[in-house]
């Protein structure tokens, strides 16, 4: 009797010790699965979050912009293209001999212009090439930054600081095509921004070892702020001159019909002194409100040089040649020496032109420190 009922109750406590284990057992399996549950929904979620990101051109890795060796940021295409609004055309202010201009918003908030290169431009390869390497070196405030670039999938594009007021040649006549609204540039204006376009070249030519040549300098390469504080843009062709005094380069004629010295245009031999000449025609422009080359003009007034300089050394002609749009606010005695340095400037005689140091000085006492026009101009923006 007594086995029977020790045997009963053994049996009893191995029933509650299986149940209890099996319980166990069943608990462990429920957590275990619970815990891959939240896992694989915590994976899903993640995945989602950064696809979604990823098409917008935001996840922190599209956040991220490298900085090659030479201090200029590397962009991807997805960058620029969300800096864009996918490179909409509304968001176009010019297009010139590289491509399309865009003006555009970082993910960091700044304001800035991307040049999109035009595939089919075969010189435009050097031109970037030429902009990224000599841009990347020189840092002088009359110089345009060119903040970075981008090289993906055979895209080439370039990001600057953005101008406000655009280019000079926007504000001294008509241009087809042009985004900002042009402003009437009184004489003040027109004085600081010859003087801080001379520091630029000044700092090319006489800072840079061996000398920097422009090449391409004109009036649609100097852009200005929104208080119209002039830079020196555009470095595609600019070339590396001889650094023995009075020694020349010699390279194939590049530049813009109108800007380009006699000299240079006959024989190729290329100076510092080009620049200073190319200098000179657009202080004739400021002088004048003139384009460069118009052929629509009366006989003898087609070229802007060959008419304004035989009249540049005589007080009442050069009073007759000064632009209308300057309401005569000016003073004759500064109008006539700004006149008498665009006159030494365009000499057809290389040696007879100064040097950009020598135009700085002579500007510098005609700089009047006063209140300049102010405003963002760009239509629409
Ligand atoms: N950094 C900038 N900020 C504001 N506007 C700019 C800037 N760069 C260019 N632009 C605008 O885009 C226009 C076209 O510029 P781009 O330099 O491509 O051609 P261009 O100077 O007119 O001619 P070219 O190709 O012969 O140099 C300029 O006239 C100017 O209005
Ligand atoms: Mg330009």
């Amino acid at each position: 009797m007594g086995t029977h009922y020790e045997y009963k109750r053994k049996a009893q406590i191995a029933v509650i010790a299986i149940t209890v284990l099996t319980s166990l057992a069943l608990i462990a399996l429920l957590v275990a699965l619970i815990y891959y549950c939240y896992k694989r929904i915590k994976v899903h979620h993640r995945r989602e979050n950064q696809s979604h990101a990823g098409h917008n051109g935001e996840s922190d890795l599209a956040k991220l912009q490298v900085v090659a060796d030479n201090g200029l940021q590397v962009f991807t295409y997805k960058q620029l293209h969300s800096a864009t609004n996918g490179f909409s055309k509304s968001n176009v202010i010019g297009r010139g001999g590289f491509g399309l201009v865009y003006r555009g918003l970082l993910y960091s908030g700044g304001n800035v212009v991307i040049k999109f290169m035009d595939e089919a431009q075969k010189q435009g390869e050097e031109e970037f090439k030429t902009e990224v390497e000599l841009l990347g070196q020189l840092r002088c405030p009359s110089l345009l930054k060119l903040i970075g670039y981008c090289t993906d999938n055979n895209h080439k594009l370039l990001v600057y600081e953005f101008m406000a007021n655009g280019s000079l040649q926007e504000h001294l006549y008509p241009i087809s095509n042009s985004f900002v609204t042009p402003m009437k540039l009184d004489w003040n204006t027109r004085l600081r921004i010859a003087l801080e376009a001379a520091k630029g070249l000044e700092y090319l030519h006489e800072h840079v070892n061996p000398p920097v040549i422009h090449r391409d300098f004109k009036s649609s390469n100097i852009l200005s702020d929104k208080q119209f504080h002039a830079k020196v843009s555009d470095f595609g062709l600019a070339k590396h001159g001889s650094d023995k005094a009075g020694g020349h380069v010699s390279t194939r004629v590049l530049g813009t019909h109108g800007y380009v010295a006699p000299e240079y245009a006959l024989t190729g031999h290329l100076t510092t002194k080009s620049d200073v000449y190319s200098y000179g025609v657009v202080l004739l422009e400021l002088l004048t409100g003139r384009v460069p080359v118009d052929m629509e003009r009366p006989p003898g007034e087609g070229v802007l040089v060959s008419w304004a300089l035989p009249l540049l050394n005589d007080r009442v002609n050069v009073a007759k040649i000064m632009d209308p749009a300057l309401e005569g606010q000016h003073s004759m005695k500064e109008v006539i020496q700004v006149a008498a340095i665009a006159a030494q400037c365009v000499q057809p005689g290389a040696d007879y032109r100064p040097l950009m140091a020598d135009v700085v000085q002579s500007l510098a006492p005609l700089v009047k420190k006063t209140h300049r026009p102010q405003g963002n101009n760009l239509k629409g923006w």
